[in-house]
C-alpha cells in the first residue's frame, strides 16, 4: 500500500504540480497586458508616437492583442489604446498584422474616417506606435502635441481616385469625395484632376509627391492653399490643380474663376483698404475743415469791432485803413484825399485840453440815423506832427481793442486850418477826473486796474488777441489823464501823440531821439535820467509799465475795501502842481521815493497782493519790472482768489460810482 501509494502518488503529484505551474504560466503567457486609455493627445516625434497612457491592463481574453487607434483632429494627434480581439474588426477594420512586437500604424479608411490603426503582441507594445517610415533621406517631421517643435505631418487630402461628376469645369466645383486620407508621405500634397472622357466628366482626387510627375506633368502650384484648376497644355478637357492644405483638393476652382475669385478678393481687399484709409481721412478732413471754420467764425466774432454807428466808407473823410496809412506816412497832409467829403460833425463843448490839442464833445449827424456823440480832438495846423503821429498810431487796424480808444476817422479841415481826430466819446471822462470824484469798491478796482493793464498789454504786444501779427506800440505818456473811463467802468487808453511804433519803419534815429518824453510825474527813473537803453525796444515798454504802476496806485488809493480812503492825489504830490524833471529826479532817483502804500492796504488780501504787484512794476531796475501782460494775469489770479466778505461786497457795490462828498 505504502509502495503503491508511494509509486502511484509521486508521479501524480509531479504531474499536478507541473500542470498547475504550466497552467499559471499558460495564463501569464496568453493574457496580454496592454496600454488601455480612452482617446487623449499623443506625443509624436519623428515617425513614432508615444501614447502617454498611464493605464496598463491585463487583457480579459487570452486571444486579445494590444491595439491603438490614431487620428488627427484640428492638428492634434489623438490616440486610443486598448486590448483587442484580432478576430473581430476594430473600427470596422480587420487587423491582420498583430503578431509583431511593433505597433505599426497603417492608414485605414473606415466609413469615411481617416484613421491609422495598429495591433501588436507583447506587454504594453501599443505604448509606442510607429508611423510608416518614409524613405530615410526625407525630412521626418510631424507635430508634437507636447512640444511646439516644428514637425511636418503628412497632409490630409481627398483621396477617391476617380468619381463621376456634374462639374463642367466652370466656376467652383466640390469633389463630392467622402474619403479624406492621411497621405503616406509628408512630402505629398493634395491633387485633383478633372477630365472629360467619352462625354463623361470625372474628378480624380489623390495625394501626390510633387517631386514626381502627375499624369505626365510636374505640379507647379502645389504650395497653394487653394486648388486652382489649370488647363493642361495640349489636352482637351483636362484640368489639374494641386495644393498643400487639409482637404484643399475638395474645392476645385477653375481658371478664370480663380482669377475672378482672386480678382474680386483683391478688389474686396482694396475696397476694404480704401474704406479703412479713406473713411478716417475723410472724417479727419471734415473735422479739420469744421474746426477751421469755427475758429475763423469765432475769431471774426471775437475780434469784430462793432461798426461805428452811422459810419460808412463814403461819408468818412479819411477812413483809416492799411491802404491810406501808407499815404499818411508821407511827410505832409497833401497826401490826404482832399476831395473826400467831411463828416457832418457839430462841436458841442470842450471836454479836455492837451499839450497840442483840445478835445470836444460833438454830434455826428448821419442821415437816417439819430446823432451820435463823438469826441473830436482838434489840432491847429502847427501841430501837424502830433496829429500825424496819433493818426498813424490809430490807423493800424490791429490796434483796435476794447481797452484802446475807438478811432473813427481823421480829417484835414482846411478851411479852419485844423486837423481832426474823431473818436468814440466816453462821458465819464478821464480816469483822473473820475477818481477825484469817486470812491470805488474791490470789484471796480479790479475792473479798472485789469482793463488798464489789458490796454497796455495789447499796445505792447506784437500779436492781436486773435493771433494776427501786430506792430508793438509804446505809449510813452501813460497817466490817469490819458486813460478814459467807459460806461461799464473799464478803462481805455487815449492820447497817442507821443506813442512810438516799434517796427522796422521806426528808424534808429527816431528811437535815439525819443529819449525823454512824457509827463515828468509819471516818468520812470531811467527816463528821468535819460539813461534808457534806446536800442532795446523792451526798455520803452518797461518805462510804460512804471507809469502804469503809478496809475494803478491812483486807482488803489480810491478803493474803500481797505477801510480808509484818502482824498484823491496824483502820485508824488498835489494835483495842481506840475513837478519838473529835476524835482522828480530828486524824489524818484536820489531818494528812491515811490507813492506811499499805507499800512491799511494790508487789511484787504486782494489790495495787499495788488500792492506787491504795483511795487514790482515800479522797480528801480527796469529789467525787474513785470510785463503788462503779467499784470493782467495777476489781476485774474488775485480777483478770483479773493472773495471779499459779503458785507464788504455790498459796501463796495454801494461805493462804486458814488460821488465823493
Ligand atoms: N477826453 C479826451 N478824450 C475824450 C473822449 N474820447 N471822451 C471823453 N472825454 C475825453
Amino acid at each position: 500500500m505504502e509502495r503503491f501509494g508511494s509509486v502511484s502518488f509521486g508521479p501524480v503529484l509531479l504531474v499536478c504540480l507541473m500542470s498547475g505551474a504550466s497552467a499559471l504560466l499558460h495564463t501569464a503567457n496568453l493574457h496580454s497586458q496592454c496600454k488601455s486609455c480612452d482617446p487623449h493627445p499623443a506625443d509624436c516625434r519623428s515617425y513614432q508616437c508615444i501614447s502617454n497612457c498611464s493605464v496598463s491592463k491585463v487583457c480579459p481574453n487570452p486571444q486579445d492583442v494590444c491595439a491603438a487607434v490614431w487620428w488627427r483632429q484640428a492638428g492634434v494627434v489623438t490616440v486610443e489604446t486598448r486590448c483587442h480581439n484580432p478576430t473581430q474588426p476594430l473600427r470596422g477594420v480587420m487587423l491582420e498584422d498583430y503578431s509583431s512586437s511593433d505597433c505599426v500604424l497603417t492608414i485605414r479608411h473606415a466609413s469615411g474616417h481617416n484613421l491609422r490603426l495598429c495591433a501588436c503582441t507583447g506587454r504594453d507594445c501599443n505604448e509606442r506606435m510607429l508611423l510608416n517610415k518614409p524613405s530615410e533621406d526625407l525630412e521626418l517631421v510631424i507635430m508634437t502635441a507636447s512640444e511646439n517643435k516644428p514637425f511636418r505631418l503628412p497632409q490630409l487630402c481627398k483621396f477617391c481616385d476617380f468619381e463621376s461628376t456634374e462639374c463642367n469645369a466652370t466656376g467652383v466645383c466640390e469633389s463630392s469625395c467622402n474619403i479624406t486620407s492621411i497621405c503616406e508621405d509628408p512630402e505629398e500634397v493634395c491633387v485633383s484632376a478633372w477630365r472629360r472622357s467619352e462625354g463623361k466628366a470625372l474628378i480624380e482626387t489623390v495625394c501626390h509627391n510633387p517631386a514626381l510627375k502627375f499624369r505626365g506633368q510636374y505640379l507647379t502650384d502645389y504650395n497653394n492653399t487653394r486648388c486652382e484648376m489649370k488647363k493642361v497644355k495640349g489636352m482637351e478637357d483636362f484640368y489639374i490643380c494641386s495644393c498643400n492644405a487639409e482637404e484643399c483638393n475638395d474645392r476645385l476652382i477653375f481658371t478664370g474663376e480663380a482669377d475672378r475669385v482672386s480678382l474680386s478678393a483683391e478688389r474686396k481687399n482694396l475696397l476694404t483698404l480704401l474704406l479703412l484709409v479713406l473713411v478716417p481721412l475723410l472724417i479727419a478732413a471734415v473735422l479739420l475743415v469744421s474746426l477751421f471754420y469755427f475758429v475763423c467764425v469765432c475769431r471774426q466774432q471775437k475780434c469784430k469791432v462793432p461798426a461805428t454807428k452811422g459810419m460808412d466808407s463814403e461819408t468818412c473823410a479819411i477812413i483809416m485803413s492799411d491802404d491810406n496809412r501808407s499815404d499818411s506816412s508821407s511827410a505832409n497832409a497833401n497826401s490826404l484825399n482832399h476831395n473826400t467829403e467831411l463828416l457832418p460833425v457839430q462841436l458841442d463843448a470842450v471836454v479836455g485840453k492837451g499839450r497840442f490839442a483840445e478835445v470836444f464833445r460833438a454830434k455826428l449827424k448821419q442821415a437816417s440815423e439819430s446823432p451820435q456823440t463823438v469826441a473830436v480832438k482838434i489840432f491847429p495846423y502847427d501841430e501837424y506832427a502830433s496829429w500825424k503821429t496819433e493818426w498813424e498810431i490809430f490807423s493800424d487796424a490791429e490796434l483796435q481793442h476794447e481797452n484802446v480808444l475807438q478811432f473813427i476817422t481823421a480829417e484835414d479841415r482846411k478851411t479852419a486850418r485844423q486837423y481832426w481826430l474823431i473818436t468814440a466819446y466816453h462821458e465819464r471822462g478821464n480816469l483822473q477826473e473820475f477818481l477825484s470824484q469817486h470812491v470805488i469798491g474791490w470789484d471796480e478796482l479790479c475792473q479798472l486796474g485789469r482793463s488798464l493793464a489789458r490796454g497796455v498789454a495789447h499796445l505792447h504786444s506784437d500779436r492781436t488777441p486773435c493771433g494776427r501779427a501786430k506792430v508793438a506800440i509804446v505809449h510813452r505818456d501813460l497817466k490817469s489823464a490819458n486813460v478814459l473811463v467807459k460806461s461799464d467802468l473799464t478803462c481805455c487808453l487815449c492820447d497817442f501823440g507821443l506813442s512810438l511804433r516799434l517796427d522796422s519803419s521806426t528808424s534808429p534815429e527816431e528811437l535815439a531821439n525819443s529819449g525823454q518824453v512824457g509827463t515828468a510825474r509819471y516818468m520812470a527813473p531811467e527816463v528821468l535820467e535819460s539813461r534808457m537803453d534806446l536800442e532795446n525796444i523792451e526798455s520803452f515798454k518797461q518805462a510804460d509799465v512804471y507809469s502804469m504802476a503809478l496809475v494803478l496806485w491812483e486807482i488803489m488809493s480810491r478803493c474803500s475795501a481797505t477801510g480808509d480812503v484818502r482824498e484823491y492825489e496824483p502820485p508824488f504830490g498835489k494835483l495842481k502842481e506840475h513837478p519838473c524833471v529835476e524835482s522828480m529826479k530828486d524824489d524818484v532817483i536820489r531818494d528812491r521815493l515811490r507813492p506811499e502804500i499805507p499800512a491799511s492796504w494790508s487789511n484787504h488780501m486782494g489790495v495787499h497782493l495788488l500792492s506787491s504787484t504795483i511795487e514790482e512794476c515800479w522797480d528801480h531796475d527796469p529789467e525787474a519790472r513785470l510785463t503788462a501782460q503779467c499784470v493782467v494775469e495777476r489781476f485774474g489770479d488775485i480777483s478770483s482768489a479773493v472773495i471779499p466778505p459779503l458785507s464788504s461786497d455790498i459796501k463796495s457795490t454801494e461805493d462804486s460810482g458814488n460821488d465823493q462828498k
